[in-house]
């Protein structure tokens, strides 16, 4: 467990995690500039713990640059964290390539961009085809083409055959975003990792790709990570809410209270920001300073130079993840009861206590090559 301690669980998860993070760090090597000294690091995900059980919906919520692609991508293998722990059903994962393929099988992530995910010159029934062939999951003509038409009836294409033969061009964004859960799924993976799968799509067609994702959780146990910025909709589909701010978890716990009773000042942010149609008035925290930059991270904790309650002591002492719920936890120094005067006086803008503030205006540093491809 890390120090910073493991994402709360919410009501939905007794059952074992299929995966579990501990402590997963990505510190990308950065090239030498002005700002950047040599040895720097952009610190994308830092000390993050997370479980992920079957039948279960995680949303990792956050700003642009808040770390949640890297952490999908750490989750799914693709890259290699600089520390911490990843767990398949409670046990390690041994580095064998007969364990990374069946990982490979067994955790699929589905990305943002349906338009680019899916190869034009090829028809649906290629894109699903593919990789039933290749793990050997159907043999060839008939048995092939009605795992493709099983496929496109659990992700509601229907009718199949119509559908199979269409061309990505010849689909709408939903469909094409459904075409690739469906390929996704062909592999009859366990966990599901959804990077922003309905962000790139129009707003009349993201609820049927969001109660897609519920049918998945319900009728097929799958184990579900949906990552997305925006937190109205990880409030409908998801059971438990990880909010992430600046590389770490500041806040998690079961989705309906995480929005009803949001315990970090970050979290009000987002809250505050979503999209409200009940609100008389505009947000009060919208347009509050820009996430830090991840090179130099803000000292203590990292949202100090944008909160509001900021105190002396957010400016330089991390605040560890304190329950303040059942199954709710949050990393904030105001739940801390015994903090002196001094610890309380609060951070006025521009005092000279307060750190990183403002560099997000500077231009991030290029990645430094790295030796080799991460696997
Ligand atoms: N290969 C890389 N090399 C260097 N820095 C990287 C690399 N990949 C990501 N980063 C940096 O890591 C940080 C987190 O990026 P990430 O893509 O994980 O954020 P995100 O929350 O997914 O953002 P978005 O909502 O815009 O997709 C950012 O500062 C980004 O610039
Ligand atoms: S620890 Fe301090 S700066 Fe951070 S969110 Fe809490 S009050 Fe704000
Ligand atoms: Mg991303």
């Amino acid at each position: 467990m890390s120090a910073r301690g493991p994402v709360a669980a919410g009501p939905a998860t007794a059952s074992a995690p299929l995966l579990e993070a501990r402590g997963l760090t990505k510190h990308f090597p950065v090239r030498k500039t002005r700002l950047a000294p040599r040895g720097a690091v952009v610190h994308a995900v830092d000390d993050v713990s997370l479980a992920l059980p079957a039948g279960s919906v995680t949303a990792i919520v956050g700003e642009s640059g808040s770390g949640k692609s890297t952490l999908a991508k750490l989750l799914a293998r693709l890259i290699r964290p600089t520390s911490g722990q990843l767990l398949l059903d409670g046990g390690d994962i041994p580095p064998t390539s007969r364990v990374r393929r069946s990982y490979a099988r067994q955790v699929q992530l589905v990305l943002q961009d349906p338009f680019s995910s899916l190869n034009p010159v090829h028809d649906v029934r290629y894109h699903l085809a593919r990789p039933l062939k290749v793990h050997r999951l159907a043999g060839q003509g008939g048995d092939l083409d009605q795992s493709v038409a099983d496929l496109l009836e659990r992700v509601a294409l229907l009718p199949a055959a119509q559908f199979a033969a269409k061309y990505p061009h010849e689909l709408s964004g939903g469909q094409r975003q459904r075409v690739a859960i469906a390929r996704a799924l062909a592999v009859a993976p366990r966990i599901l990792l959804a990077d922003e799968p309905v962000s790139m799509l129009d707003v009349s067609i993201r609820l049927g790709v969001l109660n897609l994702l519920a049918d998945l959780r319900e009728r097929d146990g799958l184990a579900i990570a949906y990552v997305t910025h925006d937190i109205a909709s990880a409030r409908y589909l998801a059971d438990v809410i990880a909010v992430m701010y600046a590389g770490q978890i500041v806040e998690s716990g079961p989705a309906g209270s995480v929005t009803d009773q949001p315990a970090h000042p970050y979290t009000q942010l987002l809250l505050s920001a979503a999209p409200d149609p009940d609100r008389a008035q505009a947000p009060a925290l919208r347009g509050r300073g820009a996430p830090p930059n991840l090179v130099t991270p803000p000292a203590g904790c990292r949202f100090h130079p944008r909160c509001p309650h900021a105190m002396r002591i957010c400016a330089d002492t991390p605040p560890a993840m304190t329950q303040v719920a059942a199954g709710h936890a949050s990393a904030c120094w105001l739940h801390a009861p015994d903090l002196d005067r001094l610890q309380r006086s609060p951070l006025a803008p521009g005092d000279p206590h307060i750190s990183g503030a403002g560099e997000r205006a500077a231009p991030p540093p290029p990645p430094a090559p790295e030796p080799g491809k991460e696997t």
